[in-house]
Protein backbone atom coordinates (compact mmCIF):
# COMPACT_ATOMS: atom_id res chain seq x y z
CA UNK A 1 0.00 0.00 0.00
CA UNK A 2 1.13 3.60 -0.84
CA UNK A 3 1.66 5.79 1.94
CA UNK A 4 0.00 9.09 2.02
CA UNK A 5 4.11 10.41 1.61
CA UNK A 6 4.70 8.33 -1.12
CA UNK A 7 0.94 9.70 -2.76
CA UNK A 8 1.88 13.46 -2.06
CA UNK A 9 5.20 13.11 -3.74
CA UNK A 10 4.09 11.46 -6.94
CA UNK A 11 1.15 13.77 -7.03
CA UNK A 12 3.72 16.95 -6.67
CA UNK A 13 5.41 14.87 -9.83
CA UNK A 14 2.84 14.74 -11.66
CA UNK A 15 2.16 18.21 -11.23
CA UNK A 16 5.58 19.18 -12.06
CA UNK A 17 5.00 17.57 -15.15
CA UNK A 18 2.19 18.77 -16.64
CA UNK A 19 2.38 21.10 -19.30
CA UNK A 20 -0.21 23.77 -20.67
CA UNK A 21 0.21 26.06 -23.78
CA UNK A 22 2.37 29.39 -22.82
CA UNK A 23 0.23 32.14 -21.78
CA UNK A 24 -2.52 29.73 -20.30
CA UNK A 25 -4.28 31.49 -17.46
CA UNK A 26 -4.60 30.04 -14.21
CA UNK A 27 -6.86 31.36 -11.94
CA UNK A 28 -9.93 30.72 -9.06
CA UNK A 29 -13.44 31.61 -8.92
CA UNK A 30 -16.24 32.67 -6.68
CA UNK A 31 -19.67 33.98 -6.41
CA UNK A 32 -21.17 37.43 -4.78
CA UNK A 33 -23.50 34.76 -2.82
CA UNK A 34 -21.23 32.19 -1.82
CA UNK A 35 -18.95 34.56 -0.53
CA UNK A 36 -19.59 38.17 0.15
CA UNK A 37 -22.42 37.56 3.36
CA UNK A 38 -23.50 41.02 4.63
CA UNK A 39 -26.77 40.68 2.60
CA UNK A 40 -27.99 44.23 4.11
CA UNK A 41 -25.20 45.93 4.22
CA UNK A 42 -24.66 49.71 2.81
CA UNK A 43 -27.80 50.11 0.78
CA UNK A 44 -28.05 46.22 -0.54
CA UNK A 45 -31.68 45.21 -1.91
CA UNK A 46 -32.82 41.44 -0.72
CA UNK A 47 -31.78 38.31 -3.67
CA UNK A 48 -34.07 35.44 -3.82
CA UNK A 49 -31.13 33.67 -2.24
CA UNK A 50 -31.02 36.02 0.95
CA UNK A 51 -35.17 35.04 0.81
CA UNK A 52 -34.78 31.32 -0.53
CA UNK A 53 -32.35 30.34 2.27
CA UNK A 54 -34.93 31.39 5.13
CA UNK A 55 -37.66 28.65 3.78
CA UNK A 56 -37.49 26.23 6.81
CA UNK A 57 -35.55 22.64 4.98
CA UNK A 58 -34.39 24.25 1.52
CA UNK A 59 -30.41 24.27 2.84
CA UNK A 60 -29.27 20.80 4.05
CA UNK A 61 -27.86 22.44 7.20
CA UNK A 62 -30.32 25.02 7.72
CA UNK A 63 -27.78 27.87 7.03
CA UNK A 64 -27.64 30.75 4.23
CA UNK A 65 -24.74 33.15 3.19
CA UNK A 66 -25.18 35.46 4.83
CA UNK A 67 -21.88 35.86 6.90
CA UNK A 68 -20.39 33.51 4.47
CA UNK A 69 -16.65 33.90 4.49
CA UNK A 70 -17.58 37.67 5.04
CA UNK A 71 -15.82 38.19 1.72
CA UNK A 72 -17.59 42.23 1.96
CA UNK A 73 -14.94 43.24 4.86
CA UNK A 74 -12.31 40.69 4.04
CA UNK A 75 -11.28 40.62 0.03
CA UNK A 76 -8.14 41.70 0.72
CA UNK A 77 -8.05 38.61 2.81
CA UNK A 78 -8.89 37.10 -0.42
CA UNK A 79 -6.54 39.24 -2.45
CA UNK A 80 -3.71 37.82 -0.64
CA UNK A 81 -4.13 33.83 -0.81
CA UNK A 82 -4.46 34.88 -5.00
CA UNK A 83 -1.43 36.34 -4.73
CA UNK A 84 -0.01 33.45 -2.43
CA UNK A 85 -0.96 30.67 -4.82
CA UNK A 86 0.95 32.78 -7.54
CA UNK A 87 -2.64 33.39 -9.52
CA UNK A 88 -2.98 35.71 -12.00
CA UNK A 89 -6.68 35.80 -12.19
CA UNK A 90 -9.85 36.15 -10.00
CA UNK A 91 -12.90 35.15 -11.25
CA UNK A 92 -16.01 36.83 -8.70
CA UNK A 93 -19.44 37.99 -9.69
CA UNK A 94 -21.06 41.29 -8.77
CA UNK A 95 -24.01 40.77 -6.34
CA UNK A 96 -26.75 42.51 -8.75
CA UNK A 97 -28.28 44.16 -5.94
CA UNK A 98 -25.75 46.09 -4.13
CA UNK A 99 -25.23 47.78 -7.73
CA UNK A 100 -29.29 48.27 -8.04
CA UNK A 101 -30.48 47.39 -4.54
CA UNK A 102 -34.42 46.90 -6.86
CA UNK A 103 -33.15 45.43 -9.73
CA UNK A 104 -33.28 48.84 -12.04
CA UNK A 105 -33.40 52.23 -11.82
CA UNK A 106 -31.54 53.68 -8.67
CA UNK A 107 -28.06 52.83 -8.49
CA UNK A 108 -26.48 52.03 -4.82
CA UNK A 109 -23.07 53.96 -4.73
CA UNK A 110 -21.74 52.28 -1.94
CA UNK A 111 -22.36 48.91 -4.01
CA UNK A 112 -20.45 50.44 -6.60
CA UNK A 113 -17.44 51.67 -4.17
CA UNK A 114 -17.00 48.05 -2.70
CA UNK A 115 -16.42 46.44 -6.19
CA UNK A 116 -14.12 49.64 -7.20
CA UNK A 117 -11.99 48.56 -3.74
CA UNK A 118 -11.74 45.14 -4.72
CA UNK A 119 -10.75 45.48 -8.58
CA UNK A 120 -8.51 47.77 -7.51
CA UNK A 121 -6.79 45.86 -5.02
CA UNK A 122 -7.28 42.89 -7.94
CA UNK A 123 -5.30 45.08 -9.97
CA UNK A 124 -2.57 46.16 -7.63
CA UNK A 125 -2.01 42.50 -6.97
CA UNK A 126 -0.98 42.26 -10.63
CA UNK A 127 -4.44 39.79 -10.69
CA UNK A 128 -6.60 39.79 -14.02
CA UNK A 129 -10.50 40.40 -12.98
CA UNK A 130 -12.70 38.15 -14.40
CA UNK A 131 -16.46 39.31 -13.68
CA UNK A 132 -19.87 37.73 -13.77
CA UNK A 133 -22.67 39.75 -13.92
CA UNK A 134 -25.04 37.16 -12.74
CA UNK A 135 -24.30 34.31 -10.30
CA UNK A 136 -27.68 33.32 -9.40
CA UNK A 137 -28.70 35.86 -6.51
CA UNK A 138 -31.70 37.57 -8.69
CA UNK A 139 -33.31 40.97 -6.89
CA UNK A 140 -35.95 39.78 -5.22
CA UNK A 141 -38.15 42.86 -6.49
CA UNK A 142 -37.97 41.75 -10.49
CA UNK A 143 -38.91 38.09 -8.68
CA UNK A 144 -41.90 39.74 -7.33
CA UNK A 145 -42.50 40.70 -11.26
CA UNK A 146 -42.33 37.30 -12.12
CA UNK A 147 -38.44 37.06 -12.27
CA UNK A 148 -37.28 34.93 -14.99
CA UNK A 149 -40.99 34.19 -16.23
CA UNK A 150 -40.98 37.33 -17.10
CA UNK A 151 -39.37 38.90 -20.63
CA UNK A 152 -38.93 42.37 -18.80
CA UNK A 153 -35.99 40.47 -16.80
CA UNK A 154 -33.89 40.09 -20.12
CA UNK A 155 -34.22 44.02 -20.29
CA UNK A 156 -33.54 44.75 -16.10
CA UNK A 157 -30.47 42.40 -17.05
CA UNK A 158 -29.06 44.31 -19.58
CA UNK A 159 -29.32 47.72 -18.00
CA UNK A 160 -27.51 46.23 -14.87
CA UNK A 161 -24.59 45.03 -17.44
CA UNK A 162 -24.62 48.64 -19.23
CA UNK A 163 -24.38 49.71 -15.42
CA UNK A 164 -21.50 47.76 -14.83
CA UNK A 165 -19.96 48.27 -17.20
CA UNK A 166 -19.41 52.07 -17.55
CA UNK A 167 -18.66 51.76 -13.84
CA UNK A 168 -16.26 49.01 -13.83
CA UNK A 169 -15.32 48.63 -17.74
CA UNK A 170 -12.37 51.66 -17.60
CA UNK A 171 -10.48 48.23 -15.47
CA UNK A 172 -12.25 45.37 -16.26
CA UNK A 173 -11.71 43.59 -19.40
CA UNK A 174 -13.61 40.09 -19.31
CA UNK A 175 -17.54 40.21 -19.07
CA UNK A 176 -19.48 36.99 -18.29
CA UNK A 177 -22.94 37.58 -18.76
CA UNK A 178 -25.04 34.42 -17.28
CA UNK A 179 -23.17 31.75 -15.24
CA UNK A 180 -25.00 28.35 -15.65
CA UNK A 181 -28.27 29.13 -16.99
CA UNK A 182 -29.10 25.08 -17.43
CA UNK A 183 -28.71 24.82 -13.59
CA UNK A 184 -30.17 28.40 -12.53
CA UNK A 185 -33.08 28.36 -14.96
CA UNK A 186 -33.94 24.67 -13.98
CA UNK A 187 -32.54 23.71 -10.92
CA UNK A 188 -34.93 27.24 -9.68
CA UNK A 189 -38.14 26.58 -11.77
CA UNK A 190 -38.65 22.91 -12.80
CA UNK A 191 -37.01 21.36 -9.73
CA UNK A 192 -36.86 23.98 -7.24
CA UNK A 193 -33.80 23.13 -5.07
CA UNK A 194 -32.03 26.16 -5.73
CA UNK A 195 -33.31 30.20 -5.56
CA UNK A 196 -36.60 31.04 -6.18
CA UNK A 197 -37.43 27.13 -5.57
CA UNK A 198 -40.78 26.95 -8.16
CA UNK A 199 -41.61 23.55 -9.27
CA UNK A 200 -42.36 24.11 -12.47
CA UNK A 201 -41.39 20.87 -14.33
CA UNK A 202 -40.14 21.36 -17.60
CA UNK A 203 -42.22 24.23 -18.69
CA UNK A 204 -40.67 26.22 -16.15
CA UNK A 205 -37.24 25.31 -17.16
CA UNK A 206 -38.06 25.78 -20.58
CA UNK A 207 -39.40 29.71 -19.67
CA UNK A 208 -36.54 30.93 -17.64
CA UNK A 209 -33.75 29.48 -20.12
CA UNK A 210 -35.29 31.92 -22.61
CA UNK A 211 -35.55 34.95 -20.85
CA UNK A 212 -31.98 34.05 -19.40
CA UNK A 213 -30.28 34.24 -23.07
CA UNK A 214 -32.69 36.69 -24.70
CA UNK A 215 -30.82 38.51 -21.34
CA UNK A 216 -27.50 37.79 -22.38
CA UNK A 217 -28.19 38.74 -26.00
CA UNK A 218 -29.08 42.18 -25.14
CA UNK A 219 -26.14 42.38 -22.25
CA UNK A 220 -23.57 41.50 -24.58
CA UNK A 221 -23.99 44.78 -26.90
CA UNK A 222 -24.92 47.24 -23.79
CA UNK A 223 -21.42 45.75 -22.63
CA UNK A 224 -19.54 46.29 -25.92
CA UNK A 225 -21.05 50.03 -26.10
CA UNK A 226 -19.33 51.06 -22.92
CA UNK A 227 -16.34 48.93 -23.21
CA UNK A 228 -14.99 48.78 -26.73
CA UNK A 229 -12.35 46.87 -25.88
CA UNK A 230 -14.10 43.92 -23.40
CA UNK A 231 -14.26 40.91 -24.03
CA UNK A 232 -17.43 39.18 -23.26
CA UNK A 233 -18.61 35.82 -22.71
CA UNK A 234 -21.04 33.54 -21.53
CA UNK A 235 -20.76 30.17 -19.16
CA UNK A 236 -22.41 27.25 -18.96
CA UNK A 237 -22.67 24.04 -17.48
CA UNK A 238 -22.19 21.51 -20.22
CA UNK A 239 -21.83 17.34 -19.61
CA UNK A 240 -21.06 14.80 -22.45
CA UNK A 241 -24.72 13.24 -21.86
CA UNK A 242 -23.60 8.69 -22.27
CA UNK A 243 -26.51 6.40 -23.12
CA UNK A 244 -26.43 3.38 -19.74
CA UNK A 245 -26.76 0.83 -22.36
CA UNK A 246 -26.78 0.01 -26.36
CA UNK A 247 -31.08 0.31 -25.93
CA UNK A 248 -31.60 2.60 -28.46
CA UNK A 249 -34.27 3.85 -25.42
CA UNK A 250 -31.23 4.79 -23.67
CA UNK A 251 -29.82 6.87 -26.54
CA UNK A 252 -32.88 8.49 -27.38
CA UNK A 253 -33.02 9.58 -23.41
CA UNK A 254 -28.81 10.86 -23.70
CA UNK A 255 -29.91 12.32 -26.63
CA UNK A 256 -33.00 14.31 -25.06
CA UNK A 257 -30.72 15.04 -22.33
CA UNK A 258 -27.70 16.19 -24.16
CA UNK A 259 -30.49 18.71 -26.12
CA UNK A 260 -31.66 20.06 -22.41
CA UNK A 261 -28.56 21.22 -20.87
CA UNK A 262 -26.17 21.09 -23.80
CA UNK A 263 -27.44 21.59 -27.59
CA UNK A 264 -30.22 23.94 -26.16
CA UNK A 265 -27.64 26.93 -25.10
CA UNK A 266 -25.00 26.13 -27.44
CA UNK A 267 -27.36 26.11 -30.51
CA UNK A 268 -29.01 29.34 -29.25
CA UNK A 269 -25.54 31.26 -28.88
CA UNK A 270 -23.48 29.91 -31.59
CA UNK A 271 -26.03 28.91 -34.07
CA UNK A 272 -28.96 31.51 -33.62
CA UNK A 273 -31.78 28.84 -33.47
CA UNK A 274 -32.54 26.23 -31.05
CA UNK A 275 -32.65 22.54 -32.24
CA UNK A 276 -35.41 21.48 -33.79
CA UNK A 277 -35.55 18.42 -32.18
CA UNK A 278 -35.81 20.04 -29.04
CA UNK A 279 -38.72 22.55 -29.70
CA UNK A 280 -40.87 19.38 -30.97
CA UNK A 281 -40.56 17.61 -28.22
CA UNK A 282 -41.21 21.28 -25.73
CA UNK A 283 -44.39 21.87 -27.81
CA UNK A 284 -46.97 23.53 -25.74
CA UNK A 285 -44.48 23.81 -22.86
CA UNK A 286 -42.49 26.70 -25.19
CA UNK A 287 -43.20 30.27 -24.46
CA UNK A 288 -43.47 32.82 -26.97
CA UNK A 289 -40.47 33.09 -28.70
CA UNK A 290 -40.54 36.00 -31.20
CA UNK A 291 -39.19 36.58 -34.22
CA UNK A 292 -35.87 38.64 -33.63
CA UNK A 293 -35.11 36.63 -30.50
CA UNK A 294 -33.01 33.91 -32.37
CA UNK A 295 -30.87 36.81 -33.67
CA UNK A 296 -30.25 38.91 -30.40
CA UNK A 297 -29.45 35.68 -28.30
CA UNK A 298 -26.69 34.96 -30.95
CA UNK A 299 -24.94 38.35 -30.41
CA UNK A 300 -21.47 37.08 -31.33
CA UNK A 301 -19.30 36.35 -28.21
CA UNK A 302 -15.31 36.45 -27.32
CA UNK A 303 -15.21 33.24 -25.54
CA UNK A 304 -17.37 30.12 -23.98
CA UNK A 305 -16.81 29.80 -20.51
CA UNK A 306 -17.54 25.92 -19.97
CA UNK A 307 -18.23 24.80 -15.74
CA UNK A 308 -17.22 20.66 -16.27
CA UNK A 309 -17.59 18.48 -13.01
CA UNK A 310 -18.58 14.92 -14.31
CA UNK A 311 -20.23 13.59 -16.68
CA UNK A 312 -23.78 12.17 -17.27
CA UNK A 313 -24.80 8.94 -18.15
CA UNK A 314 -28.37 8.37 -19.01
CA UNK A 315 -31.33 5.96 -19.12
CA UNK A 316 -34.86 6.30 -19.82
CA UNK A 317 -37.23 7.21 -17.08
CA UNK A 318 -39.02 9.55 -15.63
CA UNK A 319 -37.67 12.59 -15.35
CA UNK A 320 -39.02 15.98 -16.27
CA UNK A 321 -41.36 14.92 -18.97
CA UNK A 322 -41.34 14.82 -21.95
CA UNK A 323 -37.27 14.57 -21.38
CA UNK A 324 -38.19 11.59 -19.54
CA UNK A 325 -34.47 10.38 -18.43
CA UNK A 326 -32.79 9.24 -15.47
CA UNK A 327 -29.34 9.34 -14.19
CA UNK A 328 -27.22 5.99 -13.61
CA UNK A 329 -24.14 6.36 -11.22
CA UNK A 330 -21.61 3.72 -12.33
CA UNK A 331 -19.58 2.32 -10.20
CA UNK A 332 -16.96 4.39 -8.84
CA UNK A 333 -15.27 7.23 -7.03
CA UNK A 334 -17.98 9.45 -5.87
CA UNK A 335 -17.69 13.42 -4.31
CA UNK A 336 -19.38 14.56 -1.52
CA UNK A 337 -22.11 15.90 -3.65
CA UNK A 338 -22.54 12.43 -5.65
CA UNK A 339 -20.87 13.68 -8.85
CA UNK A 340 -18.74 11.26 -10.07
CA UNK A 341 -15.06 11.84 -10.47
CA UNK A 342 -14.18 10.76 -13.61
CA UNK A 343 -11.50 13.08 -15.05
CA UNK A 344 -11.80 12.16 -19.05
CA UNK A 345 -15.06 14.01 -18.85
CA UNK A 346 -12.57 17.18 -19.07
CA UNK A 347 -11.20 15.90 -22.36
CA UNK A 348 -14.68 15.10 -23.73
CA UNK A 349 -16.07 18.23 -23.43
CA UNK A 350 -13.82 20.23 -24.28
CA UNK A 351 -13.73 18.47 -28.05
CA UNK A 352 -17.65 18.52 -28.14
CA UNK A 353 -17.46 22.32 -27.77
CA UNK A 354 -15.00 22.96 -29.86
CA UNK A 355 -15.80 20.27 -32.87
CA UNK A 356 -19.51 21.13 -32.69
CA UNK A 357 -19.63 24.69 -32.42
CA UNK A 358 -16.22 25.93 -32.63
CA UNK A 359 -15.84 29.04 -30.22
CA UNK A 360 -12.61 31.41 -30.91
CA UNK A 361 -11.68 30.53 -27.23
CA UNK A 362 -12.65 28.40 -24.16
CA UNK A 363 -12.06 29.08 -20.70
CA UNK A 364 -12.42 26.46 -18.17
CA UNK A 365 -14.49 28.69 -15.08
CA UNK A 366 -15.29 26.25 -13.17
CA UNK A 367 -13.88 22.53 -12.05
CA UNK A 368 -13.05 21.08 -8.73
CA UNK A 369 -14.62 18.86 -6.18
CA UNK A 370 -16.72 18.49 -3.12
CA UNK A 371 -15.30 16.84 -0.15
CA UNK A 372 -16.76 16.63 3.93
CA UNK A 373 -15.61 19.05 6.07
CA UNK A 374 -12.07 19.13 6.68
CA UNK A 375 -9.97 19.64 9.88
CA UNK A 376 -6.52 21.96 9.74
CA UNK A 377 -3.82 19.78 11.58
CA UNK A 378 -1.75 20.57 14.09
CA UNK A 379 0.95 21.11 11.98
CA UNK A 380 -1.22 23.48 9.70
CA UNK A 381 -2.19 21.61 6.53
CA UNK A 382 -5.24 20.31 5.42
CA UNK A 383 -4.15 16.82 3.31
CA UNK A 384 -6.95 16.80 0.85
CA UNK A 385 -5.20 14.60 -1.51
CA UNK A 386 -8.14 13.64 -3.30
CA UNK A 387 -8.69 17.12 -4.48
CA UNK A 388 -5.08 17.22 -4.95
CA UNK A 389 -5.42 14.39 -7.29
CA UNK A 390 -8.21 16.03 -9.34
CA UNK A 391 -6.80 19.26 -10.33
CA UNK A 392 -3.87 16.75 -11.59
CA UNK A 393 -5.90 14.56 -13.12
CA UNK A 394 -8.17 17.27 -14.93
CA UNK A 395 -5.69 19.57 -16.00
CA UNK A 396 -4.26 16.87 -17.89
CA UNK A 397 -6.98 16.31 -19.74
CA UNK A 398 -6.82 20.04 -20.65
CA UNK A 399 -3.55 19.74 -21.40
CA UNK A 400 -4.13 16.84 -23.84
CA UNK A 401 -7.36 18.74 -25.54
CA UNK A 402 -4.88 21.90 -25.71
CA UNK A 403 -2.02 19.71 -27.57
CA UNK A 404 -4.56 18.26 -29.73
CA UNK A 405 -5.00 22.53 -30.73
CA UNK A 406 -8.30 23.10 -28.98
CA UNK A 407 -8.34 26.74 -28.27
CA UNK A 408 -8.90 26.63 -24.14
CA UNK A 409 -6.78 29.85 -23.20
CA UNK A 410 -7.69 29.06 -19.16
CA UNK A 411 -8.76 27.57 -16.25
CA UNK A 412 -10.34 28.41 -13.24
CA UNK A 413 -10.38 26.13 -9.97
CA UNK A 414 -13.46 26.04 -8.52
CA UNK A 415 -13.12 27.55 -5.81
CA UNK A 416 -10.53 29.88 -3.92
CA UNK A 417 -11.82 29.29 -0.75
CA UNK A 418 -14.90 27.11 1.15
CA UNK A 419 -18.03 28.50 1.44
CA UNK A 420 -21.45 28.60 0.76
CA UNK A 421 -22.67 25.40 -1.70
CA UNK A 422 -26.07 26.09 -2.08
CA UNK A 423 -28.49 23.94 -0.91
CA UNK A 424 -25.44 21.78 0.74
CA UNK A 425 -25.04 25.21 2.82
CA UNK A 426 -21.33 24.16 4.23
CA UNK A 427 -21.54 20.51 4.14
CA UNK A 428 -19.72 19.90 1.31
CA UNK A 429 -16.66 22.58 0.71
CA UNK A 430 -15.00 22.79 -2.83
CA UNK A 431 -12.03 25.26 -1.71
CA UNK A 432 -8.24 24.73 -2.26
CA UNK A 433 -8.73 27.00 0.81
CA UNK A 434 -10.01 26.02 3.86
CA UNK A 435 -11.96 28.28 6.15
CA UNK A 436 -13.13 28.36 9.38
CA UNK A 437 -15.99 29.95 10.31
CA UNK A 438 -15.86 30.68 13.89
CA UNK A 439 -12.36 32.63 12.95
CA UNK A 440 -12.78 33.73 9.37
CA UNK A 441 -9.30 32.14 9.51
CA UNK A 442 -8.22 31.35 5.58
CA UNK A 443 -5.42 28.21 5.55
CA UNK A 444 -4.39 27.07 1.73
CA UNK A 445 -4.91 23.23 1.50
CA UNK A 446 -2.56 20.60 -0.33
CA UNK A 447 -4.66 21.23 -2.99
CA UNK A 448 -3.95 24.70 -3.13
CA UNK A 449 -0.64 23.85 -3.02
CA UNK A 450 -0.52 21.44 -6.04
CA UNK A 451 -2.62 23.87 -7.87
CA UNK A 452 -0.19 26.49 -7.76
CA UNK A 453 2.49 24.20 -8.57
CA UNK A 454 1.13 24.16 -12.06
CA UNK A 455 0.23 27.73 -12.43
CA UNK A 456 3.86 28.57 -11.39
CA UNK A 457 5.71 26.53 -13.80
CA UNK A 458 3.49 27.90 -16.56
CA UNK A 459 4.85 31.55 -15.08
CA UNK A 460 8.37 30.51 -15.19
CA UNK A 461 7.57 29.45 -18.87
CA UNK A 462 6.83 32.42 -20.61
C1 LIG B 1 -21.36 25.57 -10.28
C2 LIG B 1 -21.78 26.89 -9.73
O1 LIG B 1 -21.51 27.91 -10.65
C3 LIG B 1 -21.16 27.19 -8.38
O2 LIG B 1 -21.82 28.29 -7.85
C4 LIG B 1 -21.23 25.96 -7.51
O3 LIG B 1 -20.79 26.21 -6.21
C5 LIG B 1 -20.40 24.88 -8.16
N1 LIG B 1 -21.02 24.53 -9.40
C6 LIG B 1 -20.28 23.60 -7.33
O4 LIG B 1 -21.52 23.00 -7.21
Amino acid sequence: MTSSIDNRRALKARAASLVLPKGFVFGAATAAYQIEGAPAEDGKGESIWDRFCKVPGVIIDGSSGAIACDSYHRWKDDIAILKELDLSAYRFSFAWTRLMPEGRGAVNARGVAFYDRLIDDLLAAGIEPYATLYHWDLPQALQDEGGWYNRATADALADYAALAARSFGDRVKKWTTLNEPWTFCWSGHASGEDAPGLRDGTRGGVTASHHALLGHGKAVPAIRAEVPDASVGIVFDLNVAEPASADPRDAAAARRFDGAQNRWFLDAVFKGFYPQDMLALYGDLLPEIRADDNAIIAAPVDYLGVNIYRRSVIAEGTELAPLNYRRVQPEGLYSAVGYEIWPRCMYDVLRYVNDNYGPKEIYISENGVATRPETVDADGHVWDELRAAYYVDHLTEVAKAADEGVPVRGYFAWTLMDNFEWAYGYTTPFGITHVDYETQKRTVKFSGEIYAAIARQEAADR
